[in-house]
């Protein structure tokens, strides 16, 4: 029977380049698109950039863009990294479209219309400075479990506490370092308690891995809230409609994106949307998911689709995440890798195979260790795959004029290859691919055994034997045919090559059955090199180097916006100091100020500086940092202000005082 498939991945933000933490996702969703296609079912493939939410109106503000010109940039380079990785999705959109406008109002409208949603008047904290209501991670302050400083509104670092963003000691807006304010706002829900019965019948239908069944039980057990869908201007996303100020959040919108961009293919391939996605459908539909983003597959999107009178997800897949040696990917190790840095020193198969090889059906993390990487790589594409075609094809083309022989010396081994086929789908359609690997490539060991076992090389020598050389060759020939078969999901490039050579299409797994019999192949041309150590030195280097200057994941974006350049002289002209803060406190009637007593080696100087945010006081005493004694002396509210400290801020927290390493002396000069 012929399925027809939705297949989807969770949607990247807009906001920053693809890492190879994302494509361990995409590679997983890719090799089961391509696997499904190939054994001849209906497969689309549709997902999106998920362009909305504050900090992509945030970060567009930062580097003055709009918020339509950042996510314009990231969907055109998206599109890029997944089409140079191989990724083979028919349709890659934004939830910024029209078309999700257009969805996302239908399923508000059905939600409101079946009594759905509540209105209900909340309080939450406001950043009065940039006029804006503060998402959780926009708020840091000193948690009230232990009491470390600077812990997101949200959950402490340290401890793992979670709590509200009012719960906070001593609050800070991350956008402008005020003290935010609880200002009341009304807000939209969505009740979610009248769709328990619903989700619970989905959780028992086979749906998700267990473990995430049992989670979704848990969150039964605790009781389902109600989900505020709603946030206020200034936002980045859908007008609520009916709303002057308000908007929808960017997880109600987001999953609609699925269906959107499914919804622009049906209209490009005149396919019926509604025969694929509404209940009693028999068409598919998976979702590939990171397990950090269960909560919003498995509980919101199910209701949502329930109470818009769309089919439940027939599958939601979710995956671990990637660690880079043993330890979370970091940018000072190199290991935090950008998929482009990726391409730009190694194929995309070499990582398509990999992951592969390492991940199973169920929810553990997944670690690139680059030796074993290489190890593998080398070993089993290179050593045991490809080996087995470059042994065999120079003697069909010496020996048989370029033509495999009419009949296969061993059927019985071909068979043997045969039988397992059902065992690897079954592997791939569960998402075991670590499984699928090992039985191929135990049978590569078998194609190779064999080989060796009739050393052509040998009988080449001896003379009237050309015709068994060119058997034993089209045998091998045709056992690297199948093995390549079936990882064409996940070698794509690599098998696209070997098509070339075996001239025969290699992305349909029905024609396992038949060898290919007195058939002319063309030239060989290496298929696979070997991975160099020095490889992927360079590869970590250049992930050092592409993100050393930056604080977050947002390398390659468009350029800081620096001031006009200066000569040397314009430097010379500012005389740097050491300075040894003596005195530190408050200033009365200014929450931003402190109030500095520098010596820079036996003068003394008062400062007024706005770092009050960032430091008590009394822990600054003592401490080393740098100013500017040469400007000139400025008279404020508060007494004269005899120069500047140099402090470094930005939109992701400081200011961060500067200072030179302690056994500087003060009134040193810098140049
Ligand atoms: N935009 C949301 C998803 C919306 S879906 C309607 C989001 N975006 S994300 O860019 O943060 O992550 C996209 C996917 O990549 C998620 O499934 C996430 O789990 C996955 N990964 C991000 N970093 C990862 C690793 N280091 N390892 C494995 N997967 C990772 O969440
Ligand atoms: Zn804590």
């Amino acid at each position: 029977m012929k399925r027809r498939i939705l297949v989807t991945a969770a949607l990247p933000y807009a906001n920053g380049p693809i890492h190879i933490g994302h494509m361990l996702e995409y590679a997983q969703t890719d090799i089961w698109a391509r696997f499904q296609r190939a054994r001849g079912h209906e497969v689309v493939f549709a997902w999106a950039d998920d362009a909305h939410g504050t900090p992509i109106m945030l970060n567009a503000e930062k580097r003055g863009m709009t918020p339509e010109a950042l996510i314009e940039h990231y969907g055109a380079e998206h599109r890029r990294d997944f089409t140079d990785f191989g990724i083979s999705y028919d349709n890659f959109s934004s939830t910024h479209a029209e078309s999700n406008r257009a969805l996302v109002e239908e399923v508000w409208q059905e939600l409101v219309d079946r009594g759905s949603v509540v209105t209900r008047t909340i309080e939450q904290l406001y950043d009065t400075e940039k006029g804006m209501f503060l998402p959780d991670r926009f708020i840091r302050g000193t948690c009230p479990k232990c009491g470390a400083e600077d812990q997101y509104g949200d959950s402490c670092e340290v401890c793992s506490a979670t709590y509200e963003p009012t719960d906070l000691v001593d609050p800070r807006s991350v956008v402008s370092g005020s003290v935010p304010v609880m200002k009341k706002t009304e807000h939209f829900f969505v009740s979610l308690k009248p769709f328990q019965e619903g989700l619970e019948e989905w959780l028992r239908g086979g749906a998700l891995q267990t473990e995430v069944a049992n989670k979704l039980a848990e969150w039964f057990d605790e009781g389902l809230r109600d989900w505020d869908v709603t946030r206020d201007a200034p936002y980045f996303g859908f007008r609520i409609p009916g709303t002057k100020d308000k908007f929808f959040y960017v997880w109600l919108d987001a999953p609609i994106g699925y269906l959107a961009s499914f919804k622009e293919v049906c209209d490009q391939r005149g396919l019926d949307f509604d025969a694929w996605v509404r209940p009693g459908s028999d068409a598919e539909m998976h979702h590939f998911i990171g397990k950090d983003i269960i909560y919003f597959h498995c509980l919101f999107w199910p209701a949502m689709l329930e109470g818009a009178g769309f089919k439940r997800p027939t599958r939601v897949q979710a995956h671990g995440f990637l660690t880079v040696n043993g330890t979370k990917m970091s940018k000072s190790r190199g290991t935090f890798i950008m998929a482009r840095t990726w391409l730009d020193h190694l194929p995309p198969d070499y990582l398509r195979y990999y992951f592969a090889a390492k991940l199973g059906a169920g929810l553990a993390d997944i670690d690139l260790n680059f030796d074993d990487f290489t190890s593998r790589v080398n070993s089993d594409l290179v050593g045991k795959l490809v080996n087995i075609a470059s042994r065999a094809a120079g003697f069909i083309h010496k020996f048989g004029d370029g033509r495999l022989a009419a009949e296969l010396p061993d059927e019985a081994l071909y068979a043997s290859f045969v039988e397992q086929h059902e065992a690897i789908a079954a592997d791939f359609e569960t998402c075991s691919y670590s499984s699928a690997i090992r039985r191929i490539m135990t049978l590569a060991d078998r194609a190779n055994q064999y080989v060796d076992e009739h050393k052509p090389w040998q009988m080449a020598k001896e003379p009237g034997r050309e015709a068994d050389v060119v058997a034993v060759c089209t045998q091998a020939l045709n056992l690297f045919r199948v093995l390549m078969i079936w990882l064409q999901p996940v070698i794509p490039e690599i098998s696209k090559r070997a098509g070339e050579f075996l001239n025969c299409e290699l992305d349909d797994w029905q024609r396992i059955e038949h060898p290919l019999l007195n058939h002319a192949i063309n030239k060989f041309s290496p298929l696979a090199r070997r991975v160099e150590a020095k490889q992927v030195e360079a590869l970590m280097e250049d992930a050092r180097e592409s993100l050393a200057p930056t604080a977050s994941a947002q390398a390659k974006a468009p350029a800081l916006d620096l001031a006009p350049e200066i000569s040397i002289d314009d430097f010379l002209k500012v005389d740097l100091r050491v300075a040894r803060i003596t005195e530190a406190g408050h200033v009365e009637g200014a929450d931003k100020l402190l109030r500095l007593v520098l010596d820079i080696g036996g003068e003394t100087r008062q400062v007024f500086a706005g770092i009050r945010s960032a430091y008590d006081p009394k822990d600054l005493e003592g401490r080393l940092t740098v100013m500017v004694a040469n400007l000139k002396p400025r008279k404020m509210r508060f007494g004269l202000s005899e120069g500047m400290v140099l402090a470094a801020a930005g939109d992701e927290g400081g200011p961060y005082l500067l200072s030179p390493d302690s056994d500087a002396k003060p009134g040193m000069r810098i140049k």
